[in-house]
């Protein structure tokens, strides 16, 4: 069985560790003659199918201590789908499908968050077999409630956090902390719970900023200092998400903290810093629970595409459970969001953490 294997979308912390968990699991099973497996690396993502040159074959060679390794040895892009121009798609499709069919693939192992997957579903139905994993700091893939890399950025912001509150508490003031997370703010809930934060701003609960002005006010005036972790997605009520220039060609999600640090100071007196942890959240080793989860997902995936009765699937972590979940049932369309029924929002409001 001749597998394609490709990382797609932004990177993240456990990509390599679930590439190793492919590939040596597909070895295994090669060498005890149950199947004979060869990997093949797409490069850069999907756009690799089409190209001519051969696919890269992985071997155990290649994967000695990756599990530990950041990034993705595949590279990966998140420039958006090739499908997305109505009058090109269904060429595009033709040609990955050919594409596919000139390097003799069975099947590919598609490893992304909902953008990625979204492509895959164009290729469905075409012969090939495509089995997915989920992966996003984020965390906002619909039906996958655990996705490789989220625990690891929210470790990261936690260390971030816990390193700016000293400055909050020797100068007693309001530091902020901007998280990603896009739309989504459940990298900003747990980073913040766990870091014990004053507040937590979350896309999905935009806030008054007259009461989180008088909020912070307070905190200076009893606890001489605070923290608050914001998620880039975060508004005020009744305004608009902050997008800034950056080096690419659309403007990218963020630049609230530096917003609202300068709205603390000139509108409520009160002196605030903010600090954007960026990229940082997504580069790194891997902690070892995304370790884990990664291995465990490069294993199941393996085992799908062998099972004949596995038709094209997300292999997603439902309640700490594996589930398989067809392709054709998951809107890619969708992000998961917070809700206010959540537990853990539930046990925020009960912590008394201001959450806008
Ligand atoms: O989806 C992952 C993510 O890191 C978001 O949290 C963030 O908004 C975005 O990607 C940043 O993308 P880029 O790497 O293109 O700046």
């Amino acid at each position: 069985m001749r597998i394609g294997i490709t990382t797609s979308g932004g990177d993240c912390a456990g990509l390599n560790a679930a590439i190793y968990g492919v590939i040596k699991s597909a070895a295994k099973l090669s060498s005890s003659h149950k199947k004979k497996f060869e990997i093949l690396g797409l490069r850069g993502g999907f756009d690799a199918l089409y190209q001519e040159a051969p696919l890269e074959i992985l071997d155990l060679q290649i994967i000695k201590g990756l599990v530990k390794e950041g990034g993705t040895i595949l590279g990966t892009s998140n420039k958006g789908s090739p499908f997305r121009d109505p009058n090109t798609k269904d060429k595009m499709i033709a040609k990955m499908i050919m594409g596919a069919k000139n390097h003799r693939l069975d099947g590919v192992i598609v490893i992304g968050g909902e953008g990625s997957h979204g492509m895959a579903k164009h290729l469905l139905n075409h012969g090939l077999k495509f089995i997915g994993i989920g992966k996003t700091i984020d965390n906002d893939m619909m039906g996958n409630d655990k996705t490789i890399g989220f625990a690891s950025a929210v470790e990261t912001a936690v260390q971030a956090a816990e390193r700016i509150v000293c400055t909050a508490k020797s100068h007693q003031r309001i530091m902020l902390l901007e998280v990603m997370g896009r739309d989504s703010g459940f990298l900003a809930l747990e980073s913040g719970l766990a870091s014990e934060a004053d507040f937590i701003l979350l896309p999905e609960f935009p806030f008054v900023l007259e009461n989180l002005g008088a909020y912070c006010k307070q905190l200076i005036a009893h606890q001489g200092f605070g923290l608050g972790v914001v998620s880039e997605g975060a508004k005020v009520l009744g305004g608009a998400q902050v997008f800034s220039k950056t080096g690419a060609v659309k403007e990218k999600l963020g630049g609230i903290g530096d917003q609202l640090a300068l709205d603390l100071w000139t509108k409520f007196n009160v002196e605030a810093r903010s600090v954007k942890l960026g990229h940082i959240q997504r580069g790194g080793s891997p902690i070892a629970s995304d370790r884990i989860l990664a291995l465990q997902l490069g294993v199941r995936a393996i085992e799908a595409m062998l099972n004949p009765n596995t038709s094209d699937t997300l292999i997603a972590c439902q309640n700490n459970q594996f589930v398989e979940i067809p392709y054709a049932e998951i809107s890619f369309e969708q992000k998961r969001k917070l809700s206010a029924t959540d537990a853990l929002y539930l046990s925020a409001q009960k912590l008394g953490v201001f959450l806008g």
